[in-house]
């Protein structure tokens, strides 16, 4: 007989999992504030409101550790003193929920199964800051989260929670929606700020940065989705509870989208410290098809590869800054060796050149010509001396961007050519690509030993580049071929293979 009495957490999947920022999501409704309320819910705002002082919600945030989600993992409690030490009695608390990522949705979970977090988050910012007035800046793309946004904003001001006097405090405060149409660079800091005034999304230099000067020339701060979601918990628990999750220098928990050739893909919320291995085979369940684990990419296109051989690697801001990656907002993407390193380079700068705003020759010109030489290299026209003119263009281009955009997007590039040169070289010298992705660089052909001469392959070529009678050993024309793989995945008898 099975008995059915084991919860949740005691699944691989779950066992090392800590959910602070997910602790709503699917659990409550998120379109109920009653149901938001009853978990707590907005009572880290009262606690904050009627009994501490701005600058104690401030030094609270700054015990925690609280480090920003958004990618670079600036310390928050530091950036909301910023604001508040500035004297201006207008001031802006801005949400940056663009999530431009590619892969990543960590923010959308929380916007669609938690929006009062949020909200209660900006709430005790804007306390701690001395601003009245925020915006949530949410890409379009994510309808759902729009409307629940919209409508617990709505309830929260009904229920006097946003509005004038909350709590009886005398503190008013009050938030907007702004929508954004998906431009990745528009997650930057001050080119969500220049969207926001209705300007085109384009990042203008800092300093001054927006705790001096943001929204509409006002002291600003800006944080991510995840960062807002810890600071009621924080409020409420205390800055030693938050604290005593994590390492040294990053504390808590944090969000990952896992994705690519791992079992369990989805969001997992992790304590900081957990290492790659624990993520891999426990919380991800291991690698498919019996394949090994080759690299985890961090930090989507902005970041960098991890390889096995560090794969004890406690995920942290800074262990992730030494190994050449970075934390990033939360994309993990894992890769076995049936994964070309140059490849997935070639990926992420794809998506580089294409969101690239334009105003810098360095990042509009030169992630182009980069992407143009990984396309030489992985077409198998590339010299050593191309390997050579990459590294250097990519420092150019990390030089003199003026935003974290072309600051990091030859991060892919430089973090896969330091692991895996060999693999780069193997394109370059042998014209061979190892894990066998590169088209131009592979040969589809069946071992005569091995083939039955069942015809099932030439039957599913959509080329007719196969030839052969039944019962003997078929020929492929590598002329006519043009290597789809319908023909291995086809045979049964494991006669074909690409070399
Ligand atoms: C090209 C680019 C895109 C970015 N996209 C996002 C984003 O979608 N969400 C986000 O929170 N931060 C994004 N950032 C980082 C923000 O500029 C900023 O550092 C962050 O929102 C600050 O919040 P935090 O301190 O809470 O991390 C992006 C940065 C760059 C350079
Ligand atoms: S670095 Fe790229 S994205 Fe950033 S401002 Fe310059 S051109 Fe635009
Ligand atoms: S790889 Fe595709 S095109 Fe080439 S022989 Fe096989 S089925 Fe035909």
């Amino acid at each position: 007989m099975v008995h059915y009495n084991a919860s949740l957490e005691d699944t691989e999947f779950y066992k090392l999992q800590r959910r602070v920022v997910l602790r709503n999501c699917g659990v409550i409704d998120p379109e109920s504030i009653d149901e938001y309320i009853a978990v707590d819910g907005y009572a880290a705002l009262g606690k904050a409101l009627t009994s501490m002082t701005p600058a104690q919600v401030v030094d609270e945030i700054k015990a925690s550790g609280l480090r920003g989600r958004g990618g670079g993992g600036f310390p928050t409690g530091m950036k909301w003193s910023f604001t508040a030490a500035q004297n201006n009695p207008v001031k802006y608390v801005v949400c940056n929920a663009d999530e431009g990522d590619p892969g990543a949705f960590m923010d959308r979970s929380v916007l669609e199964g938690d929006p009062h977090c949020i909200i209660e988050g900006m709430a005790l910012c804007g306390y701690a800051t001395g601003a009245h007035e925020g915006y949530v800046y949410v890409r379009a793309e994510y309808p759902i989260a729009v409307k629940r946004l919209g409508k617990a904003i709505e309830d929260a001001r009904a229920y006097g929670l946003l509005g004038k006097d909350i709590f009886g405090s005398g503190f008013d405060f009050d938030l907007y929606l702004r929508l954004g149409a998906g431009a990745f660079v528009c997650g930057e800091e001050t080119a969500l700020m220049t969207s926001i005034e209705g300007n085109r999304g384009e990042p203008r230099p800092r300093p001054p940065y927006p705790a001096v000067s943001g929204l509409f020339k006002k002291p600003t701060t800006e944080n991510n989705v995840e960062t807002f979601a810890n600071v009621a918990q924080i409020i409420l628990n205390g800055a030693d509870w938050f604290a005593s999750v994590g390492t040294e220098r990053s504390k808590g928990t944090k969000v990952f989208a896992l994705g690519g050739k791992i079992n369990n893909t989805g969001l997992v919320e992790v304590p900081m410290g957990t290492t790659l291995r624990q993520i891999v085979e426990v919380v991800g369940g291991g690698i498919p098809n019996g394949k090994h684990f080759k690299a985890a990419q961090t930090g989507g296109p902005s970041g960098g590869c991890i390889p096995a051989s560090m794969i004890d690697i406690e995920i942290d801001y800074d262990n992730l800054v030494a190994q050449g990656a970075m934390m990033g907002s939360g994309g993990m993407i894992i890769m076995d060796e049936d994964t070309c390193m140059v490849d997935i380079a070639k990926f992420f700068l794809q998506f580089t050149v294409d969101e690239s705003c334009g105003k810098c020759t360095a990042c509009r010109i030169g992630t182009k010509r980069l992407y143009e030489l990984l396309e030489k290299i992985t077409d198998g026209k590339g010299t050593l001396e191309d390997l050579d003119t990459m590294e250097t263009l990519c420092r150019y281009i990390k030089d003199n961007s003026l935003c974290g955009l072309g600051q990091t997007a030859p991060n892919p590039v430089l973090s896969t050519y330091s692991r895996f040169p060999e693999e780069y070289k193997a394109h370059v010298v042998d014209k061979k690509c190892p894990a066998g992705v590169c088209k131009s660089l592979l040969t589809y052909v069946i071992d005569p030993e091995k083939c039955k001469g069942c015809t099932a392959c030439a039957r599913v070529c959509p080329v007719g580049a196969i030839s052969g009678t039944v019962k003997e050993p078929h020929v492929i024309d590598a002329a006519k071929c043009i290597k789809c793989g319908s023909c291995m995945e086809r045979c049964k008898f494991g006669a074909i293979s690409k070399k």
